[in-house]
């Protein structure tokens, strides 16, 4: 197996510069706009031309990019790799600002399942989206980022809090995680404080911003790390590991005689069910337009997605020696080890026997090694994607990621030449010839 640390480094640079899943979504424009695929508005009609490429944002946050295949779509099929564009975290509330004491702290809601307790002495920062009203009277949304460090949960001093290491730190989101902004320095009130602040820091009129969607972001950059350099950490790797080696796959599978689909969803950690997110109509919707666009009506559309595979690329829990009673002895997977097949017998993964076999053929041809997952029986296992558009779809799905360590921290690590396999383990994927 060559190793390989290039794709890993290119991984850290596009985590930090996607703070949220809107950046993510304009990060991927980016990407995509550099390998000359086009830009499709939902709202017109879409004309479609053979090994062509094209892409589609929903909601600012989900994006849908595919690549025409040269094949009867009849007969190839789809090959989609679905990730998720967004990570666990805080939201600044619609009115986040308060007094606290002498202190103006800035309220969060928890977004999706962190693990709370990282957040803390963390070099934060707000990024997000702003909605404005425009000098004209319409409505925008922009990208909003503040890169420095602004914001900061500190920890309570062990000498108050004095049981820490053997209870745990336990922080309660409503009260004791509000971030520290600044002194109150005026009259004006804390929200009126903050709304002045914040529409300095984005250049515009206090009275343009309507409304705002804000996280409580990590400033830290990805780091390579380890004796020989092997391992890496970041912010979202959850599940950006995906995203990143997604993009990279559809870009490298130039001429597939399948119709390559990457669908990148927003709301993954908080249950799918929206207008963007995977248990919504945006994956359906583009697949039907692509197969309405290649002629062949009703009937080759059902053979099309018959004839269709779809990836759910999401992270896996790596083997961590110091807590063997959380992982099966015998289905252990280790960072550096490839991508992962995750299974489960109640269909929190939507592998299947055939989907195995066939995921870990195209490893094989790629030269990637990969390893196989399930959750330790007696602990309730987490999901992904997968099952919800295997369901929504009717098309075959097989859920696989590379291993990471502490999934949902603010800081997650994993090792630093998986993303290389991922990447070609997809691409193999998205290049495959149809199949039975
Ligand atoms: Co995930």
């Amino acid at each position: 197996m060559t190793e390989d640390r290039r794709s890993a480094e290119n991984l850290l640079t596009f985590i930090d510069a996607s703070p949220t899943p809107w950046h993510v979504a304009a990060s991927a424009v980016r990407r995509l706009e550099e390998a000359g695929f086009e830009s499709l508005d939902e709202r017109e009609p879409w004309r479609l031309l053979p090994g062509h490429g094209y892409y589609v944002v929903r909601g600012g946050s989900s994006i849908v990019a595919f690549r025409v295949g040269t094949g009867t779509l009849s007969e190839t099929g789809f090959r989609v790799i679905g990730a998720h564009t967004d990570s666990p975290g805080l939201r600044l509330k619609p009115q986040p600002a308060a007094a606290k004491g002498r202190w103006l702290t800035l309220g969060a809601e928890v977004y999706g399942g962190p693990i709370l307790a990282t957040f803390a002495d963390r070099d934060l920062t707000l990024a997000g989206r702003l909605a404005l009203r425009e000098g004209d009277g319409r409505v925008t949304t922009r990208l909003y980022w503040h890169e420095a460090p602004l914001l900061r949960i500190p920890n309570l001093a062990i000498h108050m809090n004095r049981t820490v290491n053997d209870d745990g730190l336990k922080l309660d989101p409503y009260a004791e995680m509000p971030a520290l902004f600044e002194l109150i320095h005026d009259e004006l009130g804390p929200a009126e404080q903050f709304r002045r602040w914040l529409a300095e820091s984005a250049g515009v009129a206090p009275e343009a911003i309507l409304s705002f969607e804000l996280g409580l972001c990590d400033t830290q950059p990805g780091v390579v790390y380890g004796p020989r350099g092997e391992f890496l950490a970041n912010g979202q790797l959850d599940n950006l590991t995906s995203c990143h080696a997604a993009l990279e796959a559809l870009d490298r599978a130039d001429g597939a005689e399948a119709t390559a689909v990457c669908a990148l969803f927003d709301h993954e950690e908080v249950g799918s069910e929206s207008y963007a997110g995977a248990g919504g109509t945006l994956l359906a919707d583009v697949l039907a337009r692509i197969g309405e666009s290649r002629g062949g009506g009703r009937e080759a559309a059902h053979q099309a997605l018959a004839s269709s595979w779809l990836v759910s690329a999401d992270t896996a829990h790596a083997h961590q020696p110091n807590f063997p009673a959380y992982y099966d002895d015998d289905n252990t997977v280790q960072v550096n080890g490839g991508p992962v097949i995750k299974i489960n017998a109640k269909q929190r993964y939507a592998t299947d026997a055939l989907g195995e076999a066939y995921f870990r053929a195209l490893c094989a041809e790629a030269g990637v090694p990969v390893q196989a997952y399930v959750h330790r029986a007696n602990l309730p296992c987490g999901s992904t994607i997968g099952p919800i558009s295997a369901s929504r779809l009717g098309v075959r799905t097989i859920d696989i990621g590379l291993p990471i360590w502490a999934m949902h921290s603010v800081r997650e690590s994993g090792g630093a030449y998986d993303q290389d396999y991922l990447i070609r383990a997809l691409r193999a994927f998205l290049l495959a010839a149809a199949d039975g």
